[in-house]
C-alpha cells in the first residue's frame, strides 16, 4: 500500500483515547484517525512465530473480508504490524443516531445493525464487541470500523460460544430510548439474531 504523501506529523493529532494497550489520535489536518497497538510481549513473540496476525495486519485482513461479504468499513490508508491510519468517517456513530432518530429511521438503522451481526456469524467470523460505538453511521449504511480484534480462521467452532454470550452484553448497549420508541426490548433483538 502506497506511503500517505500528506503531512503526517504526531503533533498535528488529537487524542481520542489513549491507555495501556492502544492509543487512537486524530488529526484534523487531513481528517485521518491513527491507531496504535501496544500488545503484551507474549503476543508479539506468538505473532512473530507466525502464531495468528499482528493487530495491523488482521485490521487489514478484516477490512477486505468484510468487504467481500458485503459489509463497509472504514477505509484503511496505511497499516503496518501495530499501527492503522483511516479516512475519517463522515456520518456518526450508531448509539448517538439510535438515540436522536425518529422511530422509522432508528428501525432502519437497528435492523441494519442486526443485519450485519447476522452476516457476521453465518460467514463464521468471530466478533465480540458489538458496543454501537465500533459502529458508524452514513447515508443510511452501517460501517464496522474498529477491526483488529475480529477473526476469521478455523476456530469459529471453539470461539462461538464466547461470541454469543458476549454479544448478549454488548446488545444492551442499545440505548433505552431507542427500543423505547419502537417498542422492542433487547431481548426480541436476540431472538432476531439468533433465530434463523
Ligand atoms: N476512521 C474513523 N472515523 C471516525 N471515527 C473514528 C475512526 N477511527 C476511530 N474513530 C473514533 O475513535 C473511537 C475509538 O476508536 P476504536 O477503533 O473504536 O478504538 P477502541 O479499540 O478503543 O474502541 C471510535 O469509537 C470512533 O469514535
Ligand atoms: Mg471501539
Amino acid at each position: 500500500m502506497e506511503k500517505d504523501l500528506k503531512i503526517d506529523n504526531e503533533k498535528d493529532y488529537e487524542v481520542v483515547k489513549n491507555d495501556k494497550r492502544s492509543k487512537v489520535i486524530y488529526n484534523p489536518k487531513n481528517k485521518k484517525y491513527k491507531k496504535c497497538f501496544y500488545p503484551k510481549f507474549s503476543k508479539r513473540i506468538k505473532w512473530f512465530f507466525k502464531m495468528g496476525r499482528y493487530p495491523g495486519h488482521n485490521f487489514k485482513y478484516i477490512s477486505d473480508v468484510l468487504n467481500t461479504v458485503g459489509i463497509k468499513t472504514v477505509n484503511i490508508t496505511d497499516f503496518n504490524k501495530y499501527e492503522v491510519t483511516t479516512q475519517a468517517l463522515p456520518g456518526k456513530p450508531l448509539a448517538e443516531v439510535l438515540k436522536e432518530s425518529n422511530t422509522k429511521k432508528a428501525k432502519m438503522c437497528l435492523g441494519k445493525y442486526i443485519n450485519l451481526i447476522k452476516k457476521l456469524i453465518d460467514n463464521r467470523i468471530y466478533f465480540a464487541d458489538y458496543t454501537c460505538n465500533n459502529f458508524f453511521m452514513f447515508d443510511g449504511e452501517i460501517y464496522a470500523l474498529d477491526l483488529e480484534d475480529y477473526r476469521k480462521d478455523c476456530l469459529f467452532n471453539f470461539r462461538k460460544k464466547k461470541m454469543l454470550k458476549k454479544m448478549q452484553s454488548k446488545i444492551k448497549t442499545i440505548p433505552k430510548e431507542c427500543l423505547e420508541k419502537i417498542n422492542i426490548t433487547h431481548n426480541d433483538i436476540l431472538k432476531e439474531i439468533l433465530d434463523n
